[in-house]
C-alpha cells in the first residue's frame, strides 16, 4: 500500500475510533436542556434532578473501572463495542421511561458506555497511531467531544418546543452510538494489545493495514512495541501502578485528569447562558446565542489544537492554554467586581470565549492524549482507567 494510501485509512480509523467521543459530548450537552421539561413532567424536586444528572458521570466512573479490567483482557476494539451498545440501550430506555427512577438507572448504563469509551477510544487510537501525527489522530476524540456537545445543542434548540421534546433530545443518542458501532466493526484490533496477548501474525496483519508497504518498517515498528510493551513492569497488576516506572506517569494522568474538571469547563459549558445573563444581557435568544459561541469555539479551537498537537508539543501548549485559562477568569471575576453596565458584557463574553479556546487547546485534548499514550503496555489499561475514572468522579464532584 502506498504511503498516502497508509496515512488515509489510519487517519479514517481514527476518526471511526474517536465516534466514541460523541457519546459523552452530546449527553453533556443536552442535559441542561432536556431536564428544564423532564423536571416538571416527573415533578423532580432538586435531589431528583441532580441525580438525573449525576448518574452518568457515576456510571461513568463504574464503566472506566470495567474497562480496566476488560480493556486488557478483550481488547480495546472489543470494548468500544460494547460501550456502543450499552449506550444505545440507556439511550432508548432513557427515551421511553414511564418514570424517575427508570430515567436515573438508564443514564447510569448511559454512564457505564461512556465511561467505557472514554477509558478505551484513546488507547486504541495511541496504539494504532503512528507516533508522529499520534498527537493529532488521539485528538479526534476530543473533537467529536466538541461536535457532540454543539450537535446536542442544536438538537435542544430543535426539539425545546416540542411536547415531551426531551425524549427525542435524549433517544437521539442512539444514532452516533450506533454509527459508533457499525464504524468500530470495520476496524483492526490494536496491534500493540495483539502483540500482548502474543498474537504476532495478527499484530502484522494489522499493522499492515494501516502502515505503508515495506516489511522492515514493521518489523523495526514490532520490535519497538516489544521493547515499549514492559519498561521493568511484567506482570501488569493493580500493583505495578505503584512502581517507579509508572507511578511518575499516572502522576501526571492523574493531575491532568483532577486539573481538566476543577478548572471549571463544565461549569462554563452548562451555565454560559446564565453568566451572561448576569452581565447584563436579558434575553433568552442572547443566552442561547451565547451558549452556542462557547460551543462554536471549543470546536474550532479543538481544530486548531490538532493542527498543533504534533508540531508545537504538548508541554508549550499546556503553557500557553493554561495561562489564557487563568488569565480569563481573573477577567472574569473582575468584570462582575463594579456595576453592571456594558463593559461588564463584554469583558465577561470575551473571557468566557478566552476561556474556552485555552481549553481546547490544552487541558481538553491534553489530558485524553497523554493519558492514552504515557503508560507502559503492560498496565496501559488499568493506567489509563485510573485517570479517566479520576476524571469523572471529579466533573461529578464539580457539577
Ligand atoms: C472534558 C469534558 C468537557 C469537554 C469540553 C473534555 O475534555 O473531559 O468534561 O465537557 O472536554 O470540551
Amino acid at each position: 500500500m502506498s504511503a498516502a494510501k497508509a496515512r488515509r485509512n489510519v487517519i479514517v480509523t481514527a476518526a471511526i475510533a474517536g465516534l466514541a467521543g460523541l457519546l459523552f459530548g452530546y449527553d453533556t450537552g443536552i442535559i441542561a436542556g432536556a431536564l428544564l421539561t423532564i423536571t416538571p413532567e416527573f415533578n423532580l424536586n432538586a435531589l431528583q434532578s441532580g441525580m438525573v444528572v449525576g448518574a452518568v458521570p457515576i456510571g461513568a466512573v463504574a464503566g472506566a473501572w470495567f474497562a480496566s479490567r476488560g480493556s486488557d483482557r478483550y481488547g480495546r476494539r472489543s470494548l468500544i463495542l460494547a460501550a456502543a451498545v450499552i449506550f444505545t440501550v440507556g439511550a432508548i430506555v432513557s427515551a421511553i421511561a414511564p418514570d424517575s427512577a427508570i430515567l436515573i438507572i438508564s443514564r447510569i448504563v448511559i454512564g457505564f458506555g461512556i465511561g467505557v469509551a472514554s477509558a478505551t477510544a484513546p488507547v486504541y487510537i495511541s496504539e494504532i497511531a503512528p507516533a508522529n501525527i499520534r498527537g493529532s489522530l488521539v485528538t479526534f476524540f476530543q473533537l467529536a467531544v466538541t461536535i457532540g456537545i454543539l450537535v446536542a445543542y442544536l438538537v435542544g434548540l430543535a426539539f425545546s418546543d416540542v411536547n415531551e421534546g426531551w425524549r427525542w433530545m435524549l433517544g437521539l443518542g442512539a444514532v452516533p452510538a450506533l454509527a459508533l458501532f457499525i464504524g468500530v466493526l470495520r476496524l483492526p484490533q490494536s496491534p500493540r494489545w495483539l502483540i500482548m496477548e502474543g498474537r504476532r501474525d495478527e499484530a502484522v496483519a494489522a499493522l499492515k493495514r494501516v502502515r505503508p508497504d515495506g516489511d522492515e518498517a514493521i518489523e523495526l515498528e514490532l520490535q519497538e512495541i516489544k521493547t515499549s510493551m514492559t519498561h521493568g513492569v511484567e506482570t501488569g497488576g493493580w500493583k505495578d501502578l505503584l512502581r517507579p516506572a509508572v507511578k511518575a506517569a499516572l502522576l501526571v494522568g492523574i493531575g491532568l485528569a483532577i486539573l481538566q474538571q476543577i478548572t471549571g469547563i463544565n461549569t462554563v459549558i452548562y451555565y454560559a447562558p446564565t453568566i451572561i445573563q448576569d452581565a447584563g444581557i436579558d434575553s433568552n435568544s442572547s443566552a442561547i446565542l451565547a451558549s452556542l459561541s462557547v460551543g462554536i469555539v471549543n470546536v474550532l479551537m479543538t481544530i486548531v489544537a490538532v493542527r498543533l498537537l504534533d508540531k508545537t508539543g504538548r508541554r508549550t501548549l499546556l503553557f500557553i492554554g493554561v495561562s489564557g485559562m487563568s488569565l480569563s477568569l481573573f477577567m472574569l471575576g473582575g468584570a462582575f467586581l463594579g456595576d453592571t453596565g456594558t463593559l461588564t458584557t463584554v469583558v465577561a463574553i470575551l473571557s468566557l470565549m478566552l476561556f474556552v479556546s485555552s481549553f481546547a487547546i490544552s487541558l481538553g485534548p491534553i489530558f485524553w492524549l497523554l493519558n492514552a499514550e504515557i503508560y507502559p503496555l503492560s498496565v496501559r489499561g488499568k493506567a489509563a482507567s485510573a485517570g479517566t475514572m479520576t476524571n469523572w468522579f471529579f466533573n461529578f464532584a464539580v457539577s
